[in-house]
């Protein structure tokens, strides 16, 4: 086949004259930082989850990292998530001296295997972290079923998950904390920024001072007329304010977001039929339950060749690739910190020298897709 001269790159965010405007808005309005847009964005992840409160911070990782702050958890605890995620949350765990147990995976649709949880808990277990992995939900009820038996709290990982349902409720939609990413990779992007819907009056208001020095009010309502200036700081908080100029592009972008998914599903089935019956490649599978797929990736696994000479192949023919993720358990202070516990991960480990993501984002063609799918089944 041709090689195409430009790059095929693996993801690129779907911005245009929308952003732009809800940008310029912002910068006009003399109010830059967390304000009304904040809120407004705020408020549209409560409309897409259902869950009664959402609050916004500059990142997904620093909304785990004040979630797992507010939520006390810290040396002795330990939290059960998959190795197979980003690192960022494992880091996270490992920032508040809590150990991280790591739970492995249902092959096809690499997500955490619910029927291995129970056994993984012990008295110092606090948290799991489910991650709907590149969009498609984790098994929800089950999960959340053990953990109110064991009394843990479940968070949700859902950077992955604009626009994931689990039966017929959206990631974020079940009542706990869950935390969604907008690094420009997403579904809907800030640029950067993070999100965590939930239902706990009191756990928001731990976040809100949290992300905020400890304050009680943002900046926008002491400088307001006749607010107060005056503060009291009963702890000591981070500065993780998402600024209404980054929230703006989340507004135009949630205005989107149906449009922007139902254009990756489509590029999916399109990879779905286009890739099938290639020996050595694994497509990705399906949650049994009923369910709506973000396709946030598009994650084969590659058994015919090494993962790494696929890579350099695609390369030769301009196409992007991606790796989500280096299995964490298998990161160089994880393991001298927490010890090697690849024995225990056998389908993560299986899984982990295969995965590699494919071009996916709504701005790619039929003819983008088509090309891949073409180069794929020529290399391999
Ligand atoms: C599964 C997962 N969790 C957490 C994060 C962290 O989000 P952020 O990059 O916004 O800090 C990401 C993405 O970056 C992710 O893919």
């Amino acid at each position: 086949m041709k090689i195409r001269p430009d790059f095929l790159p693996l993801s690129k965010p779907a911005l245009g004259g929308e952003e732009i405007a809800a940008v310029t808005r912002c910068l006009r309005s003399g109010w830059i930082t967390t304000g009304p847009v904040c809120r407004e964005f705020e408020q549209s992840f409560q409309e897409l989850t259902g869950a009664a409160r959402a609050v916004s911070f500059t990142s997904g990782t620093a909304a785990m990292q004040l979630l797992l702050a507010a939520l006390e958890i810290g040396p002795g605890d330990e939290v059960i998530t998959p190795s197979l995620t980003f690192a960022s949350t494992v880091n996270m765990i490992a920032l508040r001296g809590a150990r991280p147990v790591f739970i492995d995976i249902d092959y096809p649709t690499l997500n955490m295997n619910p029927d291995l949880l129970e056994a993984l808990i012990t008295p110092r277990t606090r948290a799991v972290i489910p991650v709907h992995f590149a969009g498609a939900p984790a098994d929800m009820p089950t999960i959340t079923t053990i953990a109110k038996r064991h009394g843990l709290v479940v968070i949700e990982d859902a950077a992955h998950a604009v626009g994931t349902y689990c039966r017929d409720v959206h990631a974020g939609g079940s009542g706990w904390p869950a935390v969604f990413s907008f690094h420009p990779i997403k579904n809907i992007t800030t640029g950067e920024g993070g999100m965590i819907t939930l239902a706990d009056e009191d756990l928001e208001r731990r976040l809100r001072l949290l992300r905020f020095h400890g304050i009680e009010r943002d900046a926008w309502k002491r400088y307001g007329k006749g607010g107060n200036p005056d503060y009291d700081i009963q702890a000591p908080g981070f500065k993780c304010n998402l600024p209404d100029v980054l929230a703006a592009i989340g507004v135009a972008q949630m205005a989107k977001w149906p449009e922007l998914n139902r254009r990756r599903a489509e590029l999916a089935g399109r990879y779905l039929a286009g890739l099938a019956g290639i020996d050595g490649l694994e497509l990705p599978g399906s949650p049994v339950f009923p369910h709506v797929h973000a396709w946030h990736l598009f994650v084969v696994k590659v058994a015919a060749m090494s993962r790494e000479r696929l890579m350099a192949r695609l390369s030769e023919y301009n196409i992007g690739y991606g790796l989500h993720f280096p299995a964490t358990h298998r990161l160089r202070y994880v393991r001298e910190r927490f010890g090697d516990c690849a024995a225990a991960l056998p389908e993560t480990e299986r899984a982990a020298d295969r995965i590699v993501s494919l071009p996916l984002y709504p701005g790619m063609s039929d003819d983008d897709a088509d090309y891949v799918c073409d180069a794929v089944r020529e290399i391999l």
